[in-house]
């Protein structure tokens, strides 16, 4: 895609060590791609594969959102301009989407129904919301200035950190599935 040349073309973003924010979470919207395209062709019959792939989608997507809400969208609120603004909005919006659906997987077995369609429709949001931060919100965040290899390895630090939450109690350490519009200080 696109946004994977632009990354490259940057040269050093391609080793993880030192990639900045947005190759981390461009990474991120790779692996969950992965995730619906693996689920996209499973058998219909095979509930054992879309049961672990939903569950790994949502456990990658829990860390995701989080990773953006806490360190990302504040401080791009702050250092984009008043008309890109709106995106950060949007993006708290789509979010608070998403971790609702997800919230619908703590019940939902993949013999019900219902599960095939709510797994559709969260990686169609999912896949939109990507796009708009690609597209959008990540390159003026690479225009406003802001430190995006700092702001990766605070991203790395905390990812780290979630993972190891996420072995330890699954996918409902997750604390915060409200809508909130977080500003750096
Ligand atoms: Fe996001
Ligand atoms: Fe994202």
């Amino acid at each position: 895609m696109m946004n994977e040349q632009s990354g490259a073309a940057r040269g050093s973003a391609e080793s993880d060590a030192d990639a900045d924010a947005i190759a981390l979470l461009k990474a991120d919207h790779r692996t969950v791609e992965k995730l619906f395209e693996a689920f996209e062709k499973a058998a219909a019959d095979d509930l054992e594969a879309k049961g672990t792939l939903a569950r790994r989608a949502c456990e990658e997507l829990t860390v995701h959102t989080i990773l953006e809400e806490e360190l990302l969208y504040p401080v791009a609120h702050k250092a984009l301009d008043k008309q890109d603004e709106i995106d950060v909005d949007e993006a708290y919006v789509e979010h608070f989407l998403v971790k609702t659906l997800i919230e619908k997987f703590d019940s939902l077995k993949p013999s019900d129904h219902g599960f095939d369609a709510t797994f559709k429709v969260m990686s169609e949001l999912v896949k939109h919301h990507v796009e708009e931060e690609e597209s959008a919100l990540f390159p003026e965040l690479r225009e406003s200035g802001v430190d995006l290899v700092a702001l990766g390895k605070k991203l790395r630090a905390r990812k780290d950190e979630l993972m190891k939450k996420l072995d330890e109690a699954g996918s409902k350490l997750v604390g915060d599935r409200s809508l909130s519009f977080t500003r750096a200080a």
